[in-house]
C-alpha cells in the first residue's frame, strides 16, 4: 500500500440519492475492486452513503468488503473511505466544555483488538483521576477479540446508549463517558457488524478506517492507539501492524486529532481472565492496586501516553491505583451510566477445567486459540446482533514462565451453555504447552509511533 497525502477530504454530505444512484451501481464498484482497480472518491462517497441508508444490500457490501480484504486499498482510498464514514453521521465537539473555568483536557485511547484486552476499564478511571477527560466511543466484540461495551454491560444496569447531552454532562461532571457510537459514523456500525460475520475483519484499510472514523467523530482532541502485534492481533506481522499504526496516526493528524500509537505484544492473552464479566472482575483487582503485572504495565504505559498527549503530567498514574482514587473514579463512571457494582458479576454456571498432564514450566499461550475458545463459549457473536453471554469466559491459572505441577489446573472455562464446552476445548487444544524451560521473554511494549517519527 502506498501512502498518498493525508489532507482530510470533505465529501459532500448532501448526497442526492436518485442522482448518485444513477451514476453508480454496486456490481460495478464491486467488480472494480475485485479486479484490483482503485475506487474513485465519488464511488467511495456513494457506496458509504448508499449502504448507510439501506440502498445497497448486505450481500453486496459483503462482496465489496471481501474484495477490499483481498485487494487492499491505496492511502488515498483509505483516506476517502474514512472521511466518508465520518460524514455518514454526526461529529461531536466538546471544545466549549469547562471544569472550574478550564477547558477539558480531552484524550482517548483505542485498541486495534486483542484477547483479554480489558485495558480501557482500569485506564479510563486512572486518566480521570489524573485530570484528563475521556469521551470514549467504544466497540463490541469483533471476531475472536472482545469488546469493551460487551464487558461493561455485564455490570448490572450499565448502559452505553448515551445521548449527546448525557455525554456532555458526564464529561463536565465526572470527566468521562464510555458509549456506543450511536449516530457517530453509523456507516462503521453497519460495516463493523458485517465484517464480524463475514471473515473480513483482518484488513488494514478496514481496521484503520473503522477505528479512526469513530475516534475522529467522537470529539477527542488527542488519541493514543494501542496497536496490537502477534498471534492474537488482527494483523499478524510487526511490519503490518506498524503500517496500520502509521496509517491511523496520519489519518488522525489530517483531521486535527493529535494521534500517536504504541505497538504492543498480543501473542499471549493479557492478564489471567478472558471473556466479559471475568475481565471486569480482573479490572477491579487492578483498580484495587493488584492484578496481573502485564495488565498494570500496559494500563500505566497508555495512561502516561494519554496524559502526555493531553499536556497533563502533574499526577503519577501509578499513585492513583495505590491510593484508590482511580477506583473512586470507576465507581463514579459506572454509577453515572446506571451500573450497580454491588450486584455480583455473572459467571457461567457450566465449567470445565484443563489440567497439566506433566510438571514443568508453562510455555507460550496462543492468544488466538484462547480468543476463539472464549468466542465458542458464547462471549462473542456468530450472527449480527446476537446477544453475548456475559458470564462466558476463561481463567488462566498459569501464565507463561510460571511453574506447573503435574495435575495442576491450567485453565477454567465458563459458559451458560454446556454444549459449547466441547468446541471451546477443541479451540484451546494445541494452543499451550508445558515444557522444561520458560518460553523466550518478549517485551510487552514494542515501540511508539508518532506523526513526526514517520520516515
Ligand atoms: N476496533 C475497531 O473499532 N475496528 C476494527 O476494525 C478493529 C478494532
Amino acid at each position: 500500500m502506498t501512502h498518498a497525502t493525508f489532507d482530510a477530504p470533505q465529501p459532500d454530505r448532501a448526497f442526492d440519492a436518485p442522482e448518485s444512484d444513477r451514476a453508480f451501481d454496486a456490481p460495478t464498484v464491486i467488480r472494480t475492486k475485485r479486479d484490483g482497480g482503485a475506487l474513485s472518491d465519488a464511488a467511495i462517497d456513494w457506496v458509504i452513503d448508499a449502504y448507510t441508508h439501506g440502498r445497497i444490500a448486505d450481500a453486496q457490501m459483503s462482496a465489496l468488503l471481501m474484495a477490499i480484504f483481498l485487494r487492499g486499498m491505496s492511502g488515498a482510498e483509505i483516506t476517502r473511505w474514512t472521511a466518508a464514514m465520518i460524514a455518514s453521521g454526526e461529529r461531536f465537539d466538546f471544545g466549549d466544555l469547562r471544569r472550574d473555568g478550564t477547558p477539558l483536557a480531552l484524550v482517548d485511547k483505542h485498541s486495534t483488538g486483542g484477547v483479554g484486552d480489558k485495558i480501557t476499564i482500569p485506564l479510563v478511571p486512572v486518566v480521570m483521576a489524573c485530570g484528563g477527560s475521556v469521551p470514549q466511543a467504544a466497540g463490541r466484540g469483533l471476531g475472536h477479540t472482545g469488546g469493551t461495551l460487551d464487558k461493561l454491560e455485564s455490570i448490572a444496569g450499565f448502559t452505553a446508549e448515551l445521548s449527546e447531552d448525557r455525554i456532555r454532562q458526564q464529561l463536565r461532571d465526572i470527566g468521562a463517558a464510555v458509549f456506543a457510537a450511536g449516530e457517530l459514523a453509523p456507516a462503521d456500525r453497519k460495516i463493523y457488524a458485517l465484517r464480524d460475520v463475514t471473515a473480513t475483519t483482518e484488513s488494514l484499510p478496514l481496521i484503520a478506517s473503522s477505528v479512526m472514523s469513530k475516534k475522529i467523530a467522537e470529539g477527542t482532541r488527542a488519541l493514543v492507539l494501542d496497536t496490537k502485534v502477534g498471534a492474537g492481533a488482527f494483523l499478524k506481522t510487526e511490519a503490518e501492524s506498524r503500517e496500520l499504526a502509521r496509517t491511523m496516526v496520519e489519518l488522525g493528524a489530517a483531521h486535527g486529532v493529535a494521534t500517536r500509537a504504541v505497538l504492543t505484544d498480543m501473542n499471549t492473552p493479557l492478564g489471567r481472565a478472558v471473556g466479559n464479566a471475568v475481565e471486569v472482575a480482573e479490572s477491579l483487582e487492578v483498580l484495587a492496586g493488584g492484578g496481573p503485572d502485564d495488565v498494570v504495565e500496559l494500563t500505566l504505559t497508555l495512561a502516561r501516553e494519554m496524559l502526555d498527549a493531553a499536556g497533563l503530567d502533574a499526577v503519577d498514574p501509578a499513585q492513583t491505583l495505590r491510593d484508590g482514587t482511580a477506583m473512586d473514579q470507576f465507581r463514579r463512571l459506572v454509577a453515572a451510566q446506571g451500573g450497580d457494582l454491588a450486584k455480583p458479576l455473572p459467571l457461567g454456571a457450566h465449567t470445565e477445567t484443563v489440567s497439566a498432564t506433566r510438571g514443568g514450566t508453562m510455555g507460550d499461550i496462543d492468544a488466538m486459540a484462547v480468543g476463539l475458545a472464549v468466542w465458542r463459549l458464547g462471549a462473542g457473536r456468530s450472527e449480527p446482533g446476537q446477544r453475548v453471554q456475559f458470564g462466558a469466559g476463561l481463567r488462566i491459572h498459569r501464565r507463561p514462565g510460571e511453574p506447573v505441577a503435574a495435575g495442576a489446573p491450567l485453565f477454567t472455562l465458563y459458559t451458560d451453555t454446556p454444549q459449547r464446552l466441547g468446541a471451546a476445548l477443541a479451540e484451546l487444544d494445541g494452543g499451550w504447552t508445558v515444557g522444561d524451560h520458560p518460553p523466550p521473554a518478549r517485551p510487552l511494549i514494542i515501540d511508539r509511533i508518532t506523526s513526526r517519527s514517520r520516515a
